[in-house]
């Protein structure tokens, strides 16, 4: 075990010298999560690639919710294969990703939790692909599974910009606090973004950002950043059953108009708010923290 955490240290070490591509601008990587399921974050991921996408940003989603995933299903699409084969050396990387609406998907699968168990000869060779993804996206929007379990945190906890979705439902907003509660004492770097999902309007947005804010500035001394907000609406569920993004479904929805103006908060964070962060170094962060 000892072995195994040296020689992940001396590849993190390795790949930190490496000389960086004169193509290589890197991806900023993003995890979105929650403490409650079903809150919104697939429909955040895929619709918030969209939104960025039509600011010219290329964008991958990473669907990296392991027994949930459902980016493919709200896409309408059917990845052939996902990071399982990568894993098992079946496919490369760059065979796994599928474009659609003009955003590029992984699908995660059981992948990350194999992952975990690789040999270092597997994982340098896993690490050396994903320096090819940097090429391609401009942003890589992490969608994670909702709680605190072990490989949600894997990505949270190396994430150095998140975005947590809660709604104004008290449990939703009890599970937030409590995963902003690990974020606080375990990765205190992180600029963490709140996003208030299906308000009846802006007020009861302003309130729950208001309330998390106060308690986890007072309690836990984290400054949470407003992302904003969006409203409930009954075309994101018509959009859903379609298998259809709402954004693209119905673009001038009361949800799309919210999206947009999130993305544009998004945007304008950027020179502010967000340290950015390379892919690959993300990844060793995430290996490096639950290998064992
Ligand atoms: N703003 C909203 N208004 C109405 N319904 C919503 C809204 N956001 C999400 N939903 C409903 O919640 C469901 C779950 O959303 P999803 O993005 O899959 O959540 P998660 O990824 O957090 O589990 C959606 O299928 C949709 O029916
Ligand atoms: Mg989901």
């Amino acid at each position: 075990m000892a072995d195994q955490a040296q020689g992940l240290r001396k590849l993190v070490e390795k790949m930190g010298r490496a000389k960086p591509s004169l193509h290589m601008t890197g991806s900023r990587v993003v995890a979105i999560t929650s403490g409650k399921g079903g809150v919104g974050k697939s429909n955040l991921a895929v619709n918030l690639a969209l939104a960025l996408k039509e600011y010219g940003k290329k964008v991958l989603v990473f669907d990296a919710d392991l027994g949930l995933g459902n980016v493919d299903v709200i896409m309408g699409i059917i990845p052939p294969f996902t990071l399982t084969h990568v894993v098992r050396g079946e496919r490369g990387l760059q065979d796994i990703i599928v474009s659609e609406y003009g955003i590029n998907l992984i699908a995660g699968g059981s992948g990350v939790e194999e992952l975990l168990d690789l040999p270092d000869w597997q994982l340098r060779n896993f690490l050396s692909q994903l320096q090819q993804l940097e090429d391609v996206s401009d942003y890589v929007l992490f969608d994670t599974g909702a709680g605190i379990n072990r490989h949600v945190l894997g990505f949270v906890l190396a994430a150095t910009d998140i975005i947590v979705v809660t709604t104004p439902e008290p449990t939703a907003i009890t599970d937030a606090y409590a995963l902003l509660k690990v974020i606080a004492s375990k990765n205190r770097d992180a600029v963490v973004r709140l996003l208030v999902n299906r308000v009846v309007n802006a007020q009861e947005a302003r309130q729950v950002v208001r309330k998390l804010r106060l308690v986890a500035r007072e309690f836990l001394s984290l400054e949470l950043c407003d992302f904003g907000y969006i409203l409930e609406d009954a075309s994101i569920s018509r959009a859903v059953k379609a298998q259809k993004p709402f954004l693209y479904a119905y673009p001038r929805s009361p949800a799309s108009q919210c999206l947009r103006q999130v993305a544009k908060n998004f945007l304008a964070g950027e020179g502010t708010l967000a340290k950015g962060d390379k892919l690959t170094s993300f990844f060793q962060r995430m290996l490096g923290l639950f290998r064992r």
